[in-house]
């Protein structure tokens, strides 16, 4: 397979260390509050991660965790920033809710000027990723559909709605992640007909994750355009990453994933 070179761009990412991480609710299928979690295991997989962001040359911000808002570490769900302007959250269940203020204080306080309260349920960049000039909206699960709109009025850029239909990947960041503007990769069975298809018209390349690697939250990924950021337990979709030109960088967020999330679902980018 003939590939081009893929090219890393320095990012800025938002973290929550998981000071309060625990599962108390289940308000998705991965989350079982009659199993144990480890709190110092979250906190070595977390610290791990932003090392691991660190050591690839990328800036990486924390927000101070709120006691008793357990899912406070899940950082993609705290809004969605493009280009300096915020769309802060607004969170489909009340367990959650307390966040979406913690971290419009924290964009508040870190001088962004153009800070926007959504109308509809937002999980923030758990359901909306940046492809280049567009964004990708994920409903059916957590988002409404009609923030589509309100994505579109903020920031000025065309917004392509993508239904998702298994409840296992509730969020976009499940289901789909972007390695650059013009590279993929997804889990088919997640997405309606149209949803294939408007991915398909959207990338000219797009890697189609197995069941085994969507089932450990490979998806879960952070791509800087060159490494790509992934559950090490994502074994095949690591090859099918390094035939391709990327490297990928396997990561340990296995507590996390009790919560329903991996290194994608703690870390917002920041654009
Ligand atoms: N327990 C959290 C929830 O269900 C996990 C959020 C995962 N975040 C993400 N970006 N997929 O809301």
């Amino acid at each position: 397979m003939i590939t081009r070179e893929r090219r890393a761009s320095a990012r800025r990412y938002l973290m929550c260390p998981p000071e309060h991480f625990a599962v108390t609710y289940a308000i998705n299928p991965w989350m079982a509050p009659d199993e144990p979690t480890d709190a110092a295991r979250a906190r070595r997989q977390w610290t791990r991660l932003r090392q691991v962001y660190l050591e690839l040359g990328h800036d990486v911000q924390t927000i101070e965790p709120v006691p008793g808002l357990p899912d406070m570490v899940f950082a993609a769900n705290g809004g969605t920033v493009v280009g300096g302007k915020v769309l802060g959250a607004r969170f489909r269940y009340p367990q959650r809710a307390g966040e979406a203020g913690a971290y419009l204080d924290w964009f508040a306080g870190r001088g962004y000027r153009e800070i926007r309260v959504p109308e509809h349920v937002h999980e923030g960049e758990g359901d909306v990723l940046f492809a280049g000039e567009v964004l990708l909206a994920g409903y059916g699960f957590r988002s409404d559909q009609a923030v589509a709109a309100e994505l579109a009025g903020l920031f000025g850029l065309p917004v392509v709605s993508l239904r998702l239909i298994d409840p296992r990947f509730y969020h976009l960041d499940t289901a789909l992640c972007v390695l650059d503007e013009d590279t993929a990769m997804y889990y088919p069975a997640a997405f309606d007909d149209a949803g294939r298809a408007a991915l398909a018209a959207r990338f000219t390349e797009l890697i189609e994750v197995k069941d085994e690697d969507a089932e450990v939250l490979g998806l879960n990924a952070v791509s800087d355009g060159r490494h790509v950021v992934l559950p090490v337990q994502a074994a095949t979709l690591a090859g099918q990453l390094f035939q391709r030109g990327f490297i990928p960088v396997g990561v340990d967020m296995s507590e996390l994933l009790k919560g329903g999330g991996g290194a994608k679902c703690c870390t917002l980018e920041l654009r």
